[in-house]
C-alpha cells in the first residue's frame, strides 16, 4: 500500500514517514501507525492538514481560501497555519473532495455542494468563479450524542425553557426554531425530536442528511442538485409533497430557505400537526419578514403567507450563539393582526434568566406537558 500511496498527495504530506525518517533502522509501531492514520486521512478524508481540523470537536467551519485556512471554534474565523499547499493542490483537494461527495468539479461544473462520507458537508468553487483562487468550505458533523439533558449541560436551555419545549413535542404544537447560522437550530431539534414517542413515524426533509435524532422510526430525505446536463434535480418542494404520502406523523423540514417554504405551510394547514422546521433569521421578530421573503419566491403574497403562517404556526423558538455560549434567547408565539404575522415574545432568556412576557400564562397552560 506505500507504494503506491508514496510522494505527495493532493493537501497532504510525503506519506511514509516512520520509514523515511528511519533509513535502515528499526521500525516503530507508533510510527507506522501514524503514518497509517496520515495515509487515511490523505486518501479517505480532506488531506493531513484540513482532516486534523474537521476532527477537532470544537471545529464548527473550516474553510481554504486562496491556499489559506481559517476555522471558527465558536468565536468567528481565525486563521491557522495549516499547510495544504499551493493553489494548484488546493484544487487538487476539492476535485477530490466533490468525486468523494460523488460529484464532479471541473471548468464546466466549478460550483459543488455536497456530503462527503461520513457526514461533512462540502462547497467548493473554482477559479475563474473564485477570483483569487480555488475556494473549499466544509462544515464537519460531529456525531455527538446531543440529548435534552447534555445540551441543558451546556447552558443551551434552562429548567423551565426546557419544560416548555418537551411539552411542544408531546402536545404536537408546529414550531419554527430559528437563529443564525452556527447556533445549534438542528442540534436542538434532533434533541426534541428524540422525545416523539417511540410509536410515531418521523419524515425528515433535508438538503444533505444532518438531523440524527435518536428515534427508532425515522426516514431521511435528502434532495438532490441537477447533474452537469442540468437534470434529475429533486428539490426540497418535491420531497416535502413526497413525504406527505408517505403516512408520515411528523414532518420535519431540516431548513427552510426557499419556495420549500410554500409546501411546509400547505402541510401544517391541512393536518400535519407536531411538525418542525428551522429557519434562518436574527431575532423572533425577523421570522415574518424572513417567511414573506421566502413565501414570494413560490409565488405567494404577503397577505397569503400571514394567512398560512398564523394559522399554521404555533410557535417560534429562537437561538442566539455570543462569546460561544448558545442558548434558548426567546420563545414566541405567531398571530395575524391587521392582516400581517405578528410575534409575540412569551419568554426572553438573558443571562440564564427567563423573563416573561404577556400571554406567557396562556403559553404554559397550552403547552406545558
Ligand atoms: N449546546 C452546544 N454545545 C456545544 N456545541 C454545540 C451546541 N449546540 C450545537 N453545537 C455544535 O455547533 C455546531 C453548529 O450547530 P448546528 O446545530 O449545526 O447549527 P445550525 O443548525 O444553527 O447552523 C455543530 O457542530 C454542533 O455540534
Ligand atoms: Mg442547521
Amino acid at each position: 500500500m506505500l507504494s503506491v500511496v508514496r510522494g505527495r498527495v493532493a493537501g497532504g504530506e510525503s506519506l511514509p514517514r516512520a520509514l523515511a525518517g528511519a533509513p535502515g533502522g528499526p521500525v516503530s509501531v507508533q510510527g507506522l501507525l501514524a503514518d497509517h492514520d496520515r495515509a487515511q486521512r490523505d486518501l479517505l478524508g480532506a488531506g493531513d492538514a484540513v482532516q486534523r481540523l474537521l476532527e477537532d470537536p470544537a471545529v464548527t467551519d473550516v474553510v481554504v481560501h486562496a491556499a489559506r485556512v481559517w476555522v471558527d471554534r465558536g468565536h468567528g474565523l481565525e486563521a491557522v497555519p495549516a499547510p495544504v499547499g499551493s493553489e494548484s493542490e488546493v484544487r487538487a483537494l476539492a476535485v477530490r473532495l466533490a468525486a468523494l461527495a460523488g460529484q464532479r468539479l471541473d471548468d464546466a461544473a466549478p460550483i459543488v455542494d455536497g456530503v462527503l462520507p461520513g457526514g461533512t458537508r462540502l462547497h467548493a468553487v473554482l477559479p475563474p468563479l473564485a477570483a483569487d483562487g480555488t475556494s473549499i468550505s466544509l462544515r464537519p458533523l460531529h456525531q455527538r450524542d446531543f440529548t435534552l439533558d447534555v445540551l441543558a449541560a451546556t447552558g443551551m436551555v434552562g429548567e423551565e425553557t426546557r419544560d416548555l419545549l418537551a411539552g411542544l413535542v408531546v402536545r404536537r404544537a408546529n414550531v419554527v426554531v430559528a437563529g443564525a447560522t452556527g447556533t445549534g437550530k438542528t442540534t436542538l431539534l434532533a434533541a426534541l425530536l428524540a422525545l416523539v414517542p417511540p410509536t410515531e413515524r418521523l419524515v425528515c426533509i433535508e438538503e444533505a442528511s444532518e438531523l440524527r435524532p435518536n428515534h427508532p422510526h425515522v426516514v431521511h430525505l435528502q434532495a438532490r442538485s441537477a447533474n452537469v446536463q442540468a437534470a434529475g434535480s429533486v428539490s426540497l418542494s418535491d420531497l416535502v409533497r413526497a413525504a406527505l404520502r408517505m403516512r408520515p406523523d411528523r414532518v420535519v423540514l431540516g431548513e427552510a430557505r426557499g419556495r420549500e417554504v410554500r409546501d411546509v405551510l400547505a402541510a401544517l394547514n391541512t393536518g400535519h400537526a407536531g411538525s418542525w422546521f428551522t429557519l434562518h433569521a436574527n431575532s423572533s421578530a425577523d421570522v415574518p419578514a424572513r417567511l414573506v421573503a421566502l413565501g414570494a419566491l413560490a409565488g405567494l403574497d404577503p397577505a397569503a403567507v400571514a394567512v398560512q403562517a398564523g394559522a399554521a404556526l404555533d410557535a417560534v423558538v429562537f437561538l442566539r450563539r455570543e462569546a460561544g455560549q448558545r442558548w434558548v434567547a426567546e420563545i414566541a408565539r405567531l398571530d395575524v393582526r391587521a392582516g400581517t404575522l405578528a410575534v409575540d415574545v412569551v419568554a426572553h432568556v438573558v443571562e440564564g434568566t427567563v423573563h416573561h412576557g404577556p400571554g406567557w400564562e396562556g403559553f404554559r397552560a397550552r403547552w406545558s406537558p
